[in-house]
């Protein structure tokens, strides 16, 4: 039985403690859980993207849970795919790489593949783009029947494989089709998500998909509209069992203070940066 936590939508920094408060209760209850290994799905940072300080100080923090980490990049991070100020670049992944490791990565463990994807480069264009999808249908063929549990920042979908461009909070319905073939092709048994801050599970053809809440902060319907999910913040407890069975419960964790983005908007994400419509 292998056992994980998937923390997510920290957005911490140094500069910009606004949510700071909430790292210590997450932390705590993260030991607690004792987990094989914790998994961090994105926007550890403020704005680790164009603030190395903020990279820096997340790897430390991560680095003092005392428990193995695995973590894939969010848009705050790394920058966004065609994003007109932030966009990812060559620079902004070798900053992560320079405190993260890899963007990509594959753990076997427990009798599963454990899968950590950029979803940044989706629909950039960026040469990484085509290499990581390349990367990953080898990871995939190499599987050996382990069941396999993908983990990348934003979800594929809001509500249906084959919805129309959600923009932001999505991933584009072009690369869409080309992940979910593998998705398919592959039976990929979990695809665990962040960036909407906001908590969700479901199943779509033998595929559980899961919503890591934020422990930092929810939007407000001013700031993001409607889709699937709870507002509440929290972590996800995973138990993965070597026949590929598998438990996911979506937790509340004590302590947490409950923020809305929308009245620190202007003070955390001024519209000089252009991510005003990027609070996810
Ligand atoms: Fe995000
Ligand atoms: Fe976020």
């Amino acid at each position: 039985m292998l056992r994980l936590v998937q923390i997510s939508d920290t957005h911490l920094s140094r500069r910009k403690a606004h949510f700071a408060g909430n790292w210590s209760p997450l932390a705590a209850w993260t030991a607690a859980q004792r987990p094989d290994f914790v998994i961090h799905t994105g926007d550890l940072t403020i704005d680790g993207a164009d603030t190395e300080d903020d990279l820096v100080y997340c790897a430390g923090l991560l680095r003092d849970l005392g428990i193995p980490f695995r973590v894939v990049p969010g848009n705050h991070d790394v920058g966004d795919s065609n994003h007109r100020h932030q966009p990812v670049s060559g620079e902004r992944l070798a900053r992560w790489t320079r405190h993260f490791g890899p963007d990509r990565w594959v753990e076997d463990a427990g009798g599963w593949r454990l899968v950590g994807l950029d979803a940044m480069l989706i629909g950039s264009g960026h040469p990484e783009e085509a290499a990581q999808f390349g990367w990953a249908e080898q990871v995939m063929r190499d599987a050996e029947g382990r069941p396999i549990a993908w983990f990348l920042h934003r979800p594929l979908f809001l509500e249906a494989p084959d919805e129309p461009d959600t923009g932001y909070w999505s991933v584009r319905p072009g690369p869409r089709r080309d992940w979910l073939a593998l998705v398919r092709h592959y039976n990929v048994a979990l695809i665990a998500s962040g960036h909407l801050h906001k908590a969700h599970q479901c199943a779509v053809a033998g595929t559980r998909y899961v919503w890591g809440p934020s422990s930092a902060f929810l939007c407000g319907p001013g700031v993001q509209p409607e889709m699937p999910g709870e507002k509440r913040l929290g972590a996800v407890r995973y138990e993965l069992g070597e026949a590929g069975d598998l438990r996911a419960e979506i937790v509340a964790v004590p302590g947490l203070a409950e923020h809305w983005i929308d009245d620190l908007l202007e003070e955390i994400y001024p519209a000089h940066t252009d991510t005003r419509p990027a609070q996810g």
